[in-house]
């Protein structure tokens, strides 16, 4: 039941309208009985800055920040976590009496899916296709654990960008390579391939690599939520695949818990999600 004491939390971003954030936290709240309740906005790039004051005028609890608004956030915000700072992106905001704090839970997101499915990147060879908005979480995830990264990304320039703001981090363990054309140069030692590019979210897209390059071996990671022809090519090769959803959950326990201080309750966000995507 919303009430004059509920207290607000939301999602920002331009579109909005396919998000699954606003079920997933509403069951959450529901389920534990939590005063809360979360919708979704959407603002265009030049409202961003009106969206961000009526936080602190409403008194909203927390916000998710998502496409295109991640790093355009960041200098509207009294705080900015260092793991948030070293990524260059913001995903979620926290309204602490009036100071507003932003977080990154995307990255410690896609960690917690893969362990949670039992992959240990550590050491391994990465493929990250795409060098967007979501990629510089995953890279930053990545470049902790893995021995080597390759980027390959249609604008080699962004991928270029991406691989020198990553090396320049103090949190990064491996080395990183740029390969400009995937159709020359397929990596033959990878073992995990990351999809963070948007081909795949219209049924006609082709895929973001050759299917030749796909081997029983690789682990074959998509950000996007439904099936994909990568995901689809993968399974039939023998792959191992995951899509977005992991990461979508685990991102948002992580937002939930900076909101409410209780532990969320996974396994019904989890059916909430599964039950829509
Ligand atoms: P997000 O925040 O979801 O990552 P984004 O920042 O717009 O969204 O990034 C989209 C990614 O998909 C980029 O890596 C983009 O490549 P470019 O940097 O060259 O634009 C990639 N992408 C989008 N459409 C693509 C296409 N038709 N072919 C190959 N890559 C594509």
């Amino acid at each position: 039941m919303i009430t004059a004491n509920t207290t607000l939390c939301a999602i920002f971003g331009h579109p909005i309208k396919h998000s699954l954030s606003p079920v997933m936290h509403n069951a959450g709240f529901m389920h534990l009985k939590l005063p809360y309740c979360y919708v979704a906005f959407d603002v265009l790039p030049d409202k961003l800055s009106y969206a961000i004051e009526a936080i602190r005028v409403l008194n909203m609890r927390g916000v998710n920040i998502t496409v295109p608004h991640k790093e355009a956030v960041i200098k509207l915000l009294d705080y900015v976590d260092e793991e948030a700072k070293a990524i260059g992106a913001v995903n979620t905001i926290v309204n602490d009496n009036q100071v507003l704090k932003g977080y990154n839970t995307d990255a410690k997101g896609f960690e917690k899916s893969l362990l949670e499915a039992g992959i240990s990147p550590k050491s391994q060879t990465a493929l990250l296709l795409g060098a967007g908005g979501s990629a510089k979480a995953i890279a930053y995830a990545l470049s902790k654990e893995v021995g080597k990264l390759i980027i390959y990304n249609r604008t080699m320039s962004k991928a270029e960008d991406l691989k020198n703001h990553i090396q320049s981090l103090k949190s990064t363990t491996c080395t990183i390579e740029v390969i400009d054309n995937l159709a020359l140069t397929a990596p033959s030692d990878v073992d995990l391939i990351v999809n963070t590019t948007s081909l795949g979210l219209h049924s006609d897209d082709p895929m973001p690599i050759h299917k030749e390059f796909l081997l029983p071996k690789h682990i074959v990671y998509d950000l996007i939520y439904h099936q994909t022809k990568l995901q689809e090519t993968a399974l039939v090769t023998g792959c191992r695949v995951l899509n977005g959803l992991g990461m979508l959950l685990w991102q948002g326990v992580l937002a939930f818990e900076l909101w409410t201080g209780v532990k969320a309750p996974v396994e019904v966000m989890r059916r909430q999600l599964h039950s829509l995507a």
